[in-house]
């Protein structure tokens, strides 16, 4: 697939848009008429072709206009990007696996020359060239896992492992739906989960650990998780709440079509090589009700899931106050018709 590079803005004046086929192949997170949360977690092997899942880490239209808004969101808050000083090599790890990664799934645009510890870096879509020694930190402009993130499109956490729990102890965070790296870091796995309504007490995050403590280098897994969100924007932070937040009250009959967004995350789980740490992608897809409702089945299931969904979790996501305009907004486009099981 040959991918043309959008040059499109995340905030201010929201030049933001998805072509036709990043709708098709957009992670529509629903595949039941419902939603409750659940240890939704399965293998990332990779495929089917042309999808999002089809390769370690998805590169699309977005990436060169995602890497630009975090740039302009690390300028302001250096604090998004912290590694507590024991994860240096799990950075290391994650520069790795990225780097390989997408040398191996798209040669047309990044390279990866390696001689022992010489390592020889080509980013073409971001104009970047760097030779560096692996494992030694004064070789880069800055420390690995800032380095191929601000490379890499969606958010990562590194999770120290250790007593039987998971430690958000680095992390590049600039597109996370109203959560703080600066305030979870150092934590364990049930203590940033701690704010979520009811999947405590429904044993998750129990079963979702034991799981993840269980998982090896040799097999990736994935889960989607989604929000609602007003404006295509990434950045928000608990931090920028007041640039985000008010537009919450913005949204009429009138423009919710095109300015509410489902934003879907898909998160993969990687174990790593020499840390032993786990690595936690998080990919953020925006894309507005109008766009997903070319899709007869999305707007039909979206509409049911908007309308059925448990109050506790829209209040927790935060689009409780503007529910009632997207449940009428997709009405229309469900005409009863039963849905199968499936995306
Ligand atoms: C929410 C991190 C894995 C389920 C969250 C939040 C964070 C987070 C920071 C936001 C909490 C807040 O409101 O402040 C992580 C990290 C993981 C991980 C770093 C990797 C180890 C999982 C897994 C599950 C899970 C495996 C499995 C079910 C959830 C749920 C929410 C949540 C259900 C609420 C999301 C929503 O309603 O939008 N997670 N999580 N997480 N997490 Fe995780």
């Amino acid at each position: 697939m040959t991918l043309h590079f959008n040059d499109e803005t995340f905030r201010g004046d929201y030049t933001y848009f998805n072509s036709a086929t990043a709708i098709r192949r957009f992670p529509f997170p629903f595949d039941r008429d419902s939603y409750m949360y659940s240890v939704n977690i399965e293998p990332h092997p990779g495929g089917p072709a042309g999808s999002p899942f089809e390769h370690a880490f998805d590169v699309d239209e977005h990436y060169v206009s995602e890497m630009r808004d975090r740039a302009i969101t690390l300028k302001a808050d250096p604090l998004r990007c912290q590694s507590l000083p024991h994860m240096e090599l799990a950075g290391w790890d994650l520069l790795e696996l990225i780097m390989t990664a997408k040398a191996r799934d798209y040669p047309a645009l990044f390279e990866l020359h390696r001689a022992g510890d010489r390592w020889h870096w080509i980013n073409r879509p971001l104009g970047i060239e760097q030779r560096f020694t692996f494992l030694d930190p004064a070789t880069l402009p800055c420390g690995p896992m800032e380095y191929i993130t601000r490379q890499a499109q969606g958010d990562f956490a590194l999770l120290d492992a250790r007593d039987g729990n998971l430690w958000m102890d680095a992390g590049m965070i600039t597109s996370q739906a109203d959560w703080s790296l600066d305030f979870d870091v150092g934590m364990n796995f049930f203590e940033w989960h701690a704010p979520v309504p009811k999947a405590g007490a429904m044993g998750v995050f129990h079963k979702a650990l034991k799981f993840l403590n269980a998982v090896t280098q040799e097999q990736s897994y994935r889960r989607l998780n989604w929000t609602m969100t007003v404006n295509p924007r990434l950045d928000t932070s608990p931090e920028t709440y007041p640039q985000w937040g008010p537009e919450k009250r913005t949204v009429t009959a009138e423009n919710v079509g095109t300015r509410q967004f489902l934003r879907v995350e898909l998160q993969t789980f990687w174990r790593l090589p020499r840390s032993n740490a786990l690595a936690f992608p998080i990919r953020c897809y925006l894309a507005n009700l109008e766009d997903l409702c070319t899709q007869p089945k999305w707007a039909r299931r979206l509409h049911r899931v908007m309308r059925d969904l448990d109050p506790d979790l829209a209040e927790y996501k935060g689009f409780a106050v503007n529910r009632p305009l997207i449940v009428d907004y997709l009405a229309p486009f469900d005409d009863g018709a039963p849905t199968s099981p499936g995306i």
